[in-house]
């Protein structure tokens, strides 16, 4: 049986699901797939660090450029965070032949059009579904499964972190810190929860999905946003005494005066969809011109809900799938138009 070398770069919360469920499906991938995957590198900045993940036959190393530089690695997974240096060492993966996996939101939102090129130049794959909304099929849905629609709208729960806190002050009567801690210790929240907790990442994640659901390039500074750093616990009880939760919003929405995208704490209806959406679940609702309304809903951050799309990116890009999709999708075309982007 083919046998595929992968190299991982960084064995953090991620990383360590990716390794414990590429352990729990090996067997699953090479019936589907005729091939076995086979987790050769993880790279990490300390490798004495205890990790609670069985690593037997994977070589842990600091050095990045090892597995880079490995002839044998077909695919680089980089669980690593930041862009500096992941950025870098995508691009190198990519020059060196290598197809890429990762769920590096922020890497995406800022650099996506300097990574595809990339990826067209070297005829490679790049595969990115644990980027938005963990566990959620919302990359394939988007950019495959509902591409005959043009978008109308979407309204997205797309931080685990910030809707945990939400949930824990209202339902469980936590304060902000401690909830925010536990996010921390879960897993949920970005290695600098600042970028959770003031809608950067949410932000992010809007403009990746502005990129599949509209062909708009936009910048994540473009992307007005206010986070829930601000709320008040009063702010929250007033709101449900209303019949509203207050919810992390992202919201897009296509009019004639052009593209709206926003980032807001935004009171939703109780017995809504959204409004009951809890703990570090995420929810995207979709609206398609053809489809109608579409709600996708699921484990948003954490693990193993990650690495499940990790791991599903990488079986697609193992039966040659993510390249075919890859190419035919030209995200961040290097001549795209600046999008008409709309302040109502
Ligand atoms: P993390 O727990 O902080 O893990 C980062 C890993 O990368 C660690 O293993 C760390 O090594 C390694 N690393 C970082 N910088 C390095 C460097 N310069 N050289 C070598 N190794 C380095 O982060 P995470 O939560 O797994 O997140 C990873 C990525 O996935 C981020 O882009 C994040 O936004 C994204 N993501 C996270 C989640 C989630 O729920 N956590 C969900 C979706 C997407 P050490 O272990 O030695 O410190
Ligand atoms: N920090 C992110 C969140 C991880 O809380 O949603 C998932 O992208």
């Amino acid at each position: 049986m083919e046998r595929i070398a992968v190299g991982m770069l960084g064995l953090g919360n991620v990383g360590s699901g990716v390794a414990h469920l590429l352990g729990q499906c090996g067997d699953r991938i090479a019936v589907r797939s005729g091939k076995r995957v086979d987790l050769k590198w993880a790279v990490v900045r300390d490798p004495a660090k205890s990790r609670d993940v069985d690593l037997a036959g994977v070589r842990l190393v600091t050095d990045a450029r090892r597995v880079i530089e490995d002839p044998e690695v077909g695919v680089v997974i980089e669980a690593m965070g930041g862009t500096d240096p992941a950025l870098s060492l995508i691009l190198e993966a990519l020059a060196a032949g290598k197809d890429v996996v990762t769920a590096n939101k922020a890497l995406l939102a800022e650099h996506g059009p300097q990574v595809f090129a990339q990826a067209r130049k070297y005829g490679r794959a790049i595969a990115f579904e644990g980027s938005v909304g963990g566990g959620i099929p919302i990359i394939q849905a988007l950019g495959v499964s509902l591409a005959a629609n043009q978008v109308q709208s979407l309204a997205a729960i797309v931080n685990g972190t910030c809707n945990f806190i939400l949930s824990a002050m209202t339902q469980d009567g936590l304060t902000y810190d401690v909830a925010l801690r536990q996010a921390q210790e879960l897993g949920y929240a970005e290695a600098d929860p600042t970028l959770d907790v003031d809608g950067s990442d949410t932000a992010h994640k809007l403009a990746i999905l502005a990129q599949l659901a509209f062909g708009a390039s936009v910048k994540t500074a473009q992307i007005a946003r206010e986070g829930i750093d601000r709320l008040q616990l009063a702010d929250l009880k007033y709101a449900a005494e209303l019949g509203y939760a207050i919810k992390l919003l992202a919201l897009a929405k296509l009019s004639d005066s052009g593209l709206e995208l926003r980032v807001a704490p935004t009171l939703v209806k109780k017995g809504t969809p959204l409004a009951e959406v809890r703990g570090p679940y995420n929810a995207i609702r979709v609206v398609g011109d053809a489809v109608g309304d579409t709600f996708f809903y699921g484990r948003g951050a954490g693990m193993m809900p990650t690495a499940s799309a990790v791991v599903g990116d990488l079986i697609d890009v193992v039966v040659g799938r993510a390249a075919l999709t890859s190419r035919a999708l030209n995200l961040w075309p290097e001549a795209a138009p600046a999008p008409r982007l709309s302040s109502a």
